[in-house]
């Protein structure tokens, strides 16, 4: 700033040349450029708010995944320095406290639940949360404003998975304590705007200064370095994770998904909850259904029930539904978690070194 009062004072005095003042003026824009990078570097050397708010290593998480996402795979990545979620959306509310319980003994590092607010026994499964002193919440497919207090009076920390820019401005009327913003790259339930999680992020990023978390298709620490570069401050990660060793996913629905190609996966059932699914047989004869202008109870009444069940956890490759995102294309081999977890970090910090040595940082 003094530099710049300096050159504009002599420059107005006549005592700098033209080029001398081009010189100096360009030099102060690369002392700001330099600052500011100095300023964000806490978020890109992950000391930043989303390890702050869940008090983990690693500002990634493991999204929670129907028939994924148990007592195995949530403790293994928070053993590894993530935040592992257990995913409620598939477990009866009996079932969720032995995978509280269970994570618990496995794991003394923080972990949390992804609740699915159309969970049908929603009342139910709160108070079990609260009873069992579950200290992160995420709640997805709903209207955050339900149970966003109530949660935090029981301190709790709470995040909601968004779609669009829109439903982050309610978030943050709704008072959460970050937002996941999941694009349409991602596997599970989609949003109906089909917004790509390069467009996203920025788009979120201006309308809220609440911590933002990535989400859909991202897999590598490049993908997390370009998240952060878009102004998120953690990942979460669900497709790579469901195909992990501790997933409790089937390896047949784990086997087919390593083989999956570029376009193997289709965003489906619009009409009833936008789904990435992978290409097979239910999903061919949805795609016909809908292309002969199939209503939502004629698509409903087909899909009938359990049918995600059929598919991710008992591995049936023809009638089930197979959930996953388009990264799958990327992923060819069974790792653990933490293997996972350290590849991505691995790859995290060489590009964060390098574009820190090309800064001269
Ligand atoms: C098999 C599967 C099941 C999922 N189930 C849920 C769920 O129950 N609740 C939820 O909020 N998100 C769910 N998701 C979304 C993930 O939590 C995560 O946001 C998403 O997978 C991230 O994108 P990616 O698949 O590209 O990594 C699911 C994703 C997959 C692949």
């Amino acid at each position: 700033m003094i530099l710049y009062v300096v050159v504009v004072i002599a420059g107005g005095k006549k005592l700098l040349s033209r080029k001398q003042i081009i010189f100096f003026s360009c030099y102060q824009n690369k002392l700001h450029i330099r600052s500011c990078f100095q300023k964000s570097l806490n978020a890109y050397l992950m000391q930043n708010r989303i390890c702050s708010l869940f008090n983990i290593k690693y500002p990634i998480i493991q999204g929670g995944m129907v028939w994924c996402s148990g007592w195995k795979l949530a403790s293994a990545v928070s053993e590894a320095g993530g935040l592992g979620l257990l995913g409620a959306g598939s477990m009866h509310p009996e079932t969720l406290k032995e995978h509280i319980q269970k994570c618990k003994r496995a794991t003394d590092k923080p972990f949390g639940v992804n609740v699915p607010l159309s969970y049908p026994q929603i009342d139910e499964l709160m108070d079990l949360i609260i009873a069992e002193k579950v200290k992160i919440v995420f709640t997805s497919a709903g209207n955050p404003k339900l149970w966003t207090k109530k949660l935090q009076n029981e301190g709790i920390k709470v995040v909601h998975v968004v779609s669009s820019s829109y439903f982050a401005s309610k978030c943050e009327d709704a008072g959460v304590d970050a937002i996941v913003c999941e694009g349409f790259e991602a596997g599970g339930h989609n949003g109906r705007e089909e917004t790509t999680t390069l467009c996203l992020i920025p788009t979120v990023r201006k309308t809220t200064s609440l911590p933002l978390i990535a989400a859909g298709g991202i897999g590598s620490g490049s993908s997390m370095m370009a998240a952060f570069c878009l102004g998120a401050e953690g990942v979460q990660i669900g497709t790579r994770f469901a195909l992990t060793k501790e997933s409790s996913a089937s390896d047949a629905f784990k086997n087919y998904c390593f083989n999956l190609k570029e376009g193997d996966t289709k965003l489906l059932l619009k009409k009833v909850m936008p789904t990435r699914l992978a290409r097979n047989h239910f999903s061919e004869q949805v795609e016909e259904k809908e292309s002969q202008g199939a209503s939502e109870s004629e698509l409903r009444a087909f899909l009938g029930r359990g049918r995600a069940k059929k598919g991710i956890f008992e591995g049936d490759l023809i009638e089930g539904e197979l959930e996953i995102g388009q990264i799958t294309a990327q992923i060819n081999r069974m790792q653990s978690a933490q293997e996972v977890i350290n590849e991505i970090i691995v790859e995290y910090n060489e590009i964060l070194q390098q574009v820190k040595a090309e800064k001269g940082l």
